[in-house]
């Protein structure tokens, strides 16, 4: 145990060190250099390994990385992250701030806020008593994944709020944008071709893929960092603006964008779009416009909200960023679903800071509207998160040896046929077992949440299927123990779990057997949905798509995919393979009703009598969802042997805690 003067010191280390982190984050301005910081972390880190019991997930300490997850939890938002309505012009800011006022009623001038629209990822931390509790993706803006260990990696996230003028709330939620500058995203892209990785397509993509990342000691590696623009629910605080917001949350250590303003009226505002534009490219990270935001949160509550957006806030994009290149070469890509994207092979240039030398030409018809030929020196278009496209040619610029572009007429993975079917824009592969797409149709098949083959990893499928030994899915039932054993790097041992794994995997429920298909439209959820509607395969693949359109949920892109999955000749022949092979679907529950629907469950320690994944398949099958944290919107609380923190944590919230009897009476198992 540590002595209360080891505690104190602890306490007094962090205190400076958040202290110092808000110096260097927040105002740009260290008060002390690097080597005197990173003598209070060696210090604090000596007192935490001679005391263990000093450690806590909020010290700077552990900003480490923690162990892999194999899955994000979900975080439904208390108030629910809207998006926002775009304005691609003055005329259409001038036109918002005309119906702002007539919804109003006013002719007075509205004040506003104006803020660089940063392109990254959306997220909300939540702050309890000034701690950092957890970090979560917008998502569809009502849920989102819960990133909080990869978020307790951003050095610029204060993971204890800093009280010296203002104590911070009893609950903040406060949003905010993680990005990556793009100095950061050049040097991470170049590490990543140096080790031969796939290089991100931008820094918003460099910084998705960061953040969901399902190993934090990977995010704590990657230069990611944060400014924050709102609140969701605050308990213990009233703001009366966003500027108040704005001005507040850097006094809690919470790093905001030093290039907003506030307005007295939209013209104003205007005005600073303009000199933003100008002072863009001068910026370390990518800007794709401002967002424009009505300042008193009285007018704001007044405007309320209009399809998912709200009424008083719009953005205004700045105009594309485009450039001038040559076009060396025109490839085709066969991606996952067999289509074919003629892509155009540059000579590098740099559009807004970024360098560019690749070039999606979308399709054939396409090509041929501009026409594009190899050779052309082409205007070429970065736009906010789209892949650089290619906008027009510069025909004055032709010397007549350009040449033209057809796609192939075989596929150049598998060598297949490439067709191209009426009404489509794409060509594509035909090749059922086309490895372009065979490797990902097996990954997904074999996933956990799908048919759990446990360890047919990536690895060994790219091997089973450069071998030639697996071209379809069935193939995979065929593969006997000697197969594998055959393989690099696969000892008898592993090989025998695999054949194991494959025969367990055979014994599966209708609605991981659908989702395990990878049907176009069809996730989870929508899997699951069928699954309690059609009750078995057969109904599934006979129902027309009036049939299936009568399902609440299902939309008619869902019911267009799934019909024509079914009607496909080489996809009937693949079910039947696989039934044939073995592939056993329970029937399930007739419960139709979905008798945990609008539920949500949290589990914490070990269950006896099921696994984790068995008992969230039980709330899932029932309409039930499932939360990864102690949250308000947690209904049950399912308690095992040695719960963690979220036993505490919901205790002290006063959730409604259950043990596994509990539960299994509420699932309608004893
Ligand atoms: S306000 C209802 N402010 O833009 C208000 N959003 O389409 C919603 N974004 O997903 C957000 N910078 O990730 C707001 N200063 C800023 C922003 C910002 C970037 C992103 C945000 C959101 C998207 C809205």
């Amino acid at each position: 145990m540590a002595s209360p003067e080891a505690q104190e010191r602890a306490a007094r280390l962090r205190g400076e060190i958040e202290y110092h982190n808000y110096r260097y984050y927040v105002l740009d301005d260290p008060e002390i250099s690097d080597a005197a910081y990173d003598a209070l972390m060696r210090e604090l880190e000596r007192l935490e390994e001679k005391y263990p019991d000093l450690r806590s997930p909020n010290s700077p300490t552990q900003r480490v990385g923690a162990s892999p997850l194999e899955e994000f939890g979900t975080i439904t938002h208390t108030i629910p992250m809207l998006s926002l309505a775009n304005a691609m012009d003055e005329a259409a800011v001038i036109e918002f701030d005309q119906r702002i006022k007539r919804f109003l009623k006013t002719d007075k001038e509205i004040a506003y806020v104006v803020e660089p629209k940063l392109d990254g990822v959306a997220v909300e931390l939540i702050y309890e008593g000034g701690e950092f509790v957890v970090g979560s993706t917008r998502g569809d803006g009502y849920t989102g994944e819960d990133v909080t260990q990869n978020v307790r990696t951003i050095k610029a996230v204060p993971l204890t709020l800093i009280r010296r003028e203002n104590p911070p709330p009893q609950r903040l939620e406060v949003r905010g944008e993680v990005y990556m500058e793009v100095a950061d995203f050049e040097e991470l892209n170049k590490a990543r071709e140096k080790n031969g990785e796939p290089l991100f397509a931008n820094p918003r993509n460099a910084a998705a893929g960061s953040l969901r990342q399902l190993d934090s000691s990977i995010t704590v590696q990657r230069p990611l960092t944060i400014f924050c623009y709102g609140i969701g629910e605050v308990q213990g605080k009233d703001f009366e603006s966003q500027w108040d917001v704005l001005r507040t949350l850097p006094q809690w250590g919470l790093r905001t964008n030093p290039l907003a303003r506030r307005y007295n009226n939209i013209n104003e505002a205007v005005a600073y779009y303009n000199e933003i534009n100008e002072l863009r490219e001068a910026q370390p990270y990518e800007m794709d416009g401002v967002v424009i935001k009505v300042d008193s949160f009285e007018l704001q509550r007044r405007l309320g909200e209009v399809s998912r957006s709200p009424r008083w806030a719009v953005a205004y994009k700045f105009p594309p960023k485009e450039a001038t290149t040559r076009i060396i070469d025109i490839k085709a890509q066969v991606g996952r679903t067999g289509a074919l994207t003629p892509v155009a092979l540059m000579e590098p240039v740099r559009i807004g800071g970024v360098e560019v030398k690749r070039a999606t030409l979308h399709n054939q018809d396409e090509i041929e509207n501009k026409d594009v030929r190899i050779g052309d020196t082409v205007v070429v278009r970065r736009a906010g998160d789209v892949i650089p496209e290619v906008v027009k040619v510069i025909t004055s610029k032709r010397t007549g040896a350009e040449k033209r572009f057809s796609m192939p007429q075989t596929c150049p993975v598998c060598e297949s046929a490439v067709v191209r079917l009426p009404e489509e824009a794409a060509h594509r592969c035909v090749g059922i077992s086309c490895p372009a797409q065979v490797k990902g149709r097996i990954r997904h098949f074999a996933s956990k949440r799908a048919m759990d083959i446990d360890g047919l990893g990536v690895k060994l499928i790219d091997q089973l299927v450069a071998k030639g030994l697996v071209k379809d899915i069935a193939d995979l039932y065929a593969l006997g123990q000697d197969a594998f054993a055959a393989l690099e790097r696969m000892a008898e041992k592993s090989a025998g779990n695999i054949i194991e794994a494959l025969e367990k995997s055979k014994q599966t429920t209708l609605a991981r057997f659908i989702y395990a298909l990878g049907i176009r439209h069809v996730g989870e959820h929508i899997a699951q949905v069928l699954a309690r509607n059609l009750s078995s395969l057969d109904a599934i693949s006979k129902a027309t798509e009036e049939e299936l359109l009568a399902i609440p949920e299902i939309g008619p892109e869902v019911a267009q995919s799934v019909t024509s999955f079914f009607r496909d000749k080489g996809n009937q022949e693949e079910l039947k393979r696989l039934q044939k092979a073995g592939v056993e679907i329970a029937a399930p529950s007739v419960r139709k009703a979905e008798p945990l629907k609008g539920k949500t469950f949290l589990f914490t320690g070990a269950l006896e009598g099921m696994t984790r994944d068995e008992a969230k398949d039980l709330v899932l099958g029932r309409g039930g969802e499932i939360a990864s944290s102690a949250g308000k919107g947690v209904d049950y609380v399912v308690v095992g042997e040695e719960p963690g923190s979220k036993y505490a944590k919901a205790r002290e919230m006063g959730l409604t805690i259950i043990d596994e009897k509990e539960f299994k009476k509420l699932v309608g198992m004893e």
